[in-house]
């Protein structure tokens, strides 16, 4: 019986009532959800997570834990539950990573917003996302993998004050305590690693070796490799997965391998690292391993079309003997593998792929170390603006520099076993030194997308091994015809170019298999021929031709 003394009063304490009875209990709460497991410590750090949320005073809750323990997991299946138990009206998630990039944050909130975001500054936008956030009620507001202090306000996100006001919260996921202090959480609630027991339930659904109880001859090998993965999921997946077709001669091989190695940073995720180099080693193929390495090329938490590694692995030549439909084929078959390996996970667009953080730290690490002539550099969207130094003695295969502002290119590039190099996404680049390709290399695969250059310099035709070459976005590119000398060229990909006429040099390419000169505004001579190879016009918007 409500006993109230004024009409507010009784609003209130109608709503207190009500909100008391959709609030859901623990057990509500935990539910099964596809495939998510409840797992003893799961459930632990959830219960505090809901209490933390169910308190007005807390606006900023922080959950820590080690890398692949399961905290985007355990915040995605929060903040579904909290949607659907009503403790929220609305949730919404973003991912921060190592380099956040504050636009792409500030998109993604206000698409699940349902709002349009025209202003050209980071300001202009953080100030129109804050006054939609604080238009709404009970939004809970999911920051996932911080990495160092963020300022919420850059983003978007109202103050403490002002999120009491709207009834919403902020949930964010880190990996280190120190951050949660420095982002002034009101809880820090720590996702603990797996127990044994859970640990052995999750490895052996995964390795699907079935008994695999006390009478099993695989059961004490088992039993130690789970032990290895150190209570964190992403290491036990990987590694069950990866043995289980194995023998049991392999199984002990793995378990000798994973007590004995030596992780090149142990008190980094040492654990992780040599459970992820177990699952490569034991791929089926080369060609597997040498698909996954190149994921690690693309930058964190992002959907790498397929396609992509399908014009890449053309470029490395992996494909000589083979037609277009046949080395799709072959590359799906081996993204499939990398995904049953849970190498690999499924990208949010189909036709895409992703890789987790964790494992994605390990590869770059893993091809960082690798030996002389195989090695990759990785140095994705760290606001670099000078051209790192490279030593050349370290025989990098592939280099990486995407996403980054670089300006200035080295005079010359020595790199004698370099094989990919991907430039794109460095807006700030707008020329490429004449004798930068002079010194010799094995370039096969170059991307100079999405930057400023207007020019190709004439050492490019040194680059007498190149097969792919990408200069898409490229709205400065005055003259390509030097492309004319690049004999082996296979893929040549220049959506949107603004050139005005398509170089006859093209002509010269007798091995191109894939030409992309698509453009929505395109002006080009539809009559064009070039080495036998007629391009098609559709609708006056795509000319694209395949060859082979
Ligand atoms: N509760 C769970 N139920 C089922 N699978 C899980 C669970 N927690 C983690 N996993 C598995 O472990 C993998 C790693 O988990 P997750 O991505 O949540 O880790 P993380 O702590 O966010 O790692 P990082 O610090 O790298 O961001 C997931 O891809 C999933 O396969
Ligand atoms: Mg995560």
């Amino acid at each position: 019986m409500l006993t109230c003394r004024t009409e507010r009063e009784l609003v209130d304490a109608i709503e207190e009532s009500v909100c008391n009875k959709l609030r859901p209990t623990e057990h509500e709460f935990i539910m099964s959800f596809g495939g998510f497991e409840a797992f003893e410590a799961t459930k632990q750090a959830i219960v505090k997570v809901v209490n933390a949320l169910k308190k007005d005073e807390a606006t900023t809750i922080g959950v820590y834990g080690m890398g692949g323990v399961g905290k985007t997991t355990m915040v995605k299946y929060v903040g579904a539950q909290a949607q659907k138990c009503r403790l929220f009206n609305q949730v919404i998630m973003a991912v921060v990573s190592q380099n956040p990039d504050l636009m792409k944050i500030q998109e993604t909130f206000a698409e699940l917003l349902g709002l349009k975001l025209e202003e050209k500054t980071d300001i202009g936008r953080a100030s129109k996302l804050k006054e939609k956030i604080l238009k709404g009620t009970g939004i809970l507001i999911i920051l996932d993998d911080i990495w160092k202090s963020i300022d919420f306000s850059s983003i978007g996100i109202p103050s403490h004050n002002e999120l009491q006001r709207c009834n919403s919260k902020v949930l964010l996921t880190t990996r280190k305590l120190s951050v949660c202090h420095s982002m002034d959480c009101h809880a820090n609630i720590h996702l603990n690693i797996l127990s044994e027991e859970d640990s052995w339930s999750l490895f052996v659904k995964e390795a699907r070796k079935y008994p695999l109880d006390k009478s099993s001859t695989f059961y004490d090998v088992a039993r130690k490799v789970a032990g290895e993965c150190a209570g964190l999921p992403v290491a036990l997946i990987a590694v069950a997965r990866g043995l289980r077709d194995k023998c049991l001669d392999g199984w002990k091989e793995a378990a000798r391998r994973l007590q004995a190695s030596q992780p090149p940073n142990p008190e980094d995720e040492g654990d992780v690292f040599k459970c992820i180099k177990l699952s490569y080693d034991y791929l089926k193929s080369d060609d597997s391993k040498s698909c996954f390495s190149l994921c690690c090329l693309f930058p964190e938490d992002y959907d790498i079309p397929i396609e992509y590694l399908l014009m890449y692995r053309i470029g490395k030549g992996m494909f000589q003997d083979s037609n277009m439909l046949e080395a799709r084929d072959t590359t799906y078959s081996v993204v499939k593998d990398l995904k049953d390996s849970s190498l690999l996970l499924d990208g949010r667009d189909d036709g895409c792929v992703r890789m987790h953080d964790v494992i994605r730290d390990m590869a770059i690490l893993m091809m960082s170390l690798s030996e002389e002539g195989q090695r990759f550099l990785v140095k994705i969207g760290c606001e670099l603006k000078n051209w790192p130094k490279i030593d050349a003695h370290k025989g990098y295969s592939a280099i990486s520099l995407m996403k980054n502002k670089i300006c200035k290119l080295p005079e010359e590039l020595v790199c004698p076993n370099l094989q990919i190099l991907l430039l794109q996404h460095n807006a700030s680049l707008n020329e490429i030194p004449k004798s930068f390709f002079q010194s010799q290399n094995e370039l096969r695969v170059l991307d100079l997308s999405y930057t400023r250059i207007s020019l190709l310099p004439q050492s490019i035709s040194f680059l007498t091994n190149l097969q792919a070459l990408y200069l898409d976005y490229c709205r400065n590119i005055i003259d390509i015809s030097v492309i004319g000398k690049l004999h082996k060229l296979e893929i040549l990909s220049m959506r949107e170019c603004a050139l005005e006429e398509l170089s006859r040099e093209i002509g010269q390419l007798t091995n191109l298999r894939m030409l992309d000169v698509s453009a929505k505004n395109c002006t080009w001579n539809v009559d064009f021929w070039t080495g036998g190879v007629k391009l098609m016009e559709k609708e006056k918007k795509l000319i694209l031709a395949l060859m082979n």
